[in-house]
């Protein structure tokens, strides 16, 4: 992949997202081995900068960095000279004078990865940039499905919750339309973009409409970090309305799998019975994290001989 830097869905062409999820395939094998490890990286100096909090995508990322033997950094920002005002663009520049082979990046500013790519030489990875994109959690969810669909053109996908400020639902949207899927999405109306059917998706009026007859269901967090105002009454009424419950199993394909980025609020946007059940395909979804990443840095930092990932 010619490409240095991965900052959002919205860059990537179909061919290219098709390429991510092949070698993802062939990385995946790898952490299948007793010997989760190969060489391919060895020497390469990788920074993670994870401004706001994360499990999956920080973790995954690491251990993605371990299994091509790279050398990892991790950046804290409470043990950091950020918390004694050095501004974001001087701390950029101070990283690139460490000569990193790739950052990677998760900040609450929408934008910040494609403002840190222009002031370094490394490769920049957005890892979840505010409400704007999150590629990794797409392609791994996109690989998710091809893995139990076999495909992704054609499939019906729904997806649930706070559209608006969910960068998930943001990359979700570019990257499942790119490849060929068909998009319906439901919320409360204060959780849709104002311009959400210039984007192409459809817009489902209740949770039934939405779900019915869809390949996949997709059910997302409420995003209460990305501002004060509240979108709903309480989040009793938002489980009504909105939360995957077992009663709506009935109105599911046999074969439709749920899916939810993590970090999960039970009872809330999906009920522990759903989030457990049969149809659900979450941790296939962590899982296949780690073999995205390792895809991602290996392209990037590898051009196409990097298909060689034996040891
Ligand atoms: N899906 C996801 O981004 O999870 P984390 O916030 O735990 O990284």
């Amino acid at each position: 992949m010619p490409r240095k830097h991965l900052l959002g869905i919205a860059d990537l062409s179909p061919f290219e997202i098709s390429m991510i999820l092949d070698l993802a395939e062939s990385t995946k094998s790898i952490s299948e081995r007793t010997i989760k490890k190969v060489p391919t990286l060895r020497g390469r100096t990788i920074l993670n900068l994870f401004f706001e909090p994360s499990t999956r995508t920080r973790l995954s990322f690491e251990i993605a960095q371990k299994r091509l033997s790279a050398d990892t950094v991790n950046f804290s920002v409470s043990g950091s000279s950020v918390s004694k005002g050095e501004t974001l663009v001087d701390t950029a520049k101070n990283l690139a004078a460490m000569r990193p082979s790739v950052i990677v990046i998760r900040h609450g500013v929408a934008g910040y990865p494609h403002r840190l790519a222009k002031l370094m030489d490394a490769s920049v990875i957005n890892a979840g940039d505010g409400f704007h994109e999150h590629p990794t959690q797409a392609l791994l969810d996109l690989m998710t499905i091809r893995e139990r669909k076999g495909q992704v053109e054609g499939l019906k996908v729904a997806i649930i919750g706070d559209i608006a400020r969910s960068r998930v639902a943001g990359s979700n949207i570019l990257c499942l339309s790119k490849m060929g899927a068909e998009v319906t999405v439901m919320a409360p109306r204060s959780m849709l973009p104002y311009h959400i059917k210039k984007t192409g998706v459809n817009v489902a009026a209740n949770l039934k409409d939405a779900i019915t007859n869809k390949d996949v269901v997709m059910a997302l967090r409420i995003q209460r970090e990305r501002d004060s105002v509240s979108r709903f009454p309480s989040l009793r009424e938002y489980n009504r309305y909105y939360g995957l419950k077992m009663e709506h199993m009935q109105y599911l394909k046999d074969d439709c799998i749920i899916m939810h980025p993590g970090p999960i609020n039970r009872g809330v946007e999906i009920d522990p019975e759903v989030a457990d059940g049969p149809l659900s395909v979450i941790l296939e979804q962590v899982s296949n994290g780690v073999a995205v990443r390792m895809a991602v840095l290996l392209l990037l930092l590898g051009g196409r001989n990097i298909y060689e990932v034996s040891d």
